[in-house]
């Protein structure tokens, strides 16, 4: 297994996928991991994790994704959901206020689950997996908790495509170091 520096120096984004499908036990181990070694605001763990490899279901979050090839050749398509609806429902076994019923409720969940999504990224990748993140879960954020029947106060925010890569793209630059520092005078 790559280490952690060793994966970020390997990151690409892969969008061709061989067809071999992700041993279980591997996804039960890098979601653990995750799960376990990832810092969780006030450990509410507001998130949850579905997963897709059912093809008929994968097309269907093709079309809610804008149609990206990817998503059907993938094996597995893992939807984060920022889920302050379990947080919630805890506060209400306990007879507290429902007191993330609200914008805040959304934030954390939302800064939880992308957190998540990249620990579950490194997960993979130190293991030779690829993945793509789609951005455009937020612009079908409602129709996609539809289909996947999320309850209220549970989003989707970000998905993964993971599989093993059939294409090995060049690194793509960012921006330099220096950039990095607000100003009011970026060039
Ligand atoms: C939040 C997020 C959303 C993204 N959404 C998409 C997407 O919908 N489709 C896609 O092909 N790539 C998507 N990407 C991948 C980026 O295009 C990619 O990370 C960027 O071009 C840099 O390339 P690299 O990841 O290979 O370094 C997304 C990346 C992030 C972090």
């Amino acid at each position: 297994m790559k280490t952690v520096a060793q994966t970020l120096v390997g990151h690409r984004s892969i969008r061709q996928f061989k067809p071999d499908e992700i041993p279980q036990s591997i996804i039960d181990e890098v979601l653990h991991e995750a799960v376990t070694g990832t810092s969780s605001s006030g450990n509410l763990n507001s998130y949850s994790m579905v997963l897709t490899r059912d093809p008929v279901r994968k097309r269907q979050l093709y079309e809610l994704h804008g149609e990206q090839e990817f998503i059907l050749q993938a094996p597995l398509v893992i939807t984060f959901c920022a889920d302050w609806y379990r947080t919630r429902q805890w506060l209400k076994l306990r007879g507290a206020r429902d007191n993330f019923n609200n914008f805040l409720g959304y934030q954390v969940a939302a800064n939880e689950t992308m957190l998540i999504s990249q620990s579950v990224t490194l997960g993979f990748e130190a293991r030779g997996y690829g993945i793509c993140s789609m951005g455009s879960t937020l612009h079908a954020m409602q129709e996609i908790a539809e289909q996947l029947g999320l309850p209220e106060t549970c989003l989707p925010i970000t998905t993964i495509v993971v599989g093993i890569p059939d294409e090995r793209p060049e690194r793509r630059e960012r921006l330099p170091m220096r950039a990095f520092r607000p100003t009011r005078n970026p060039v």
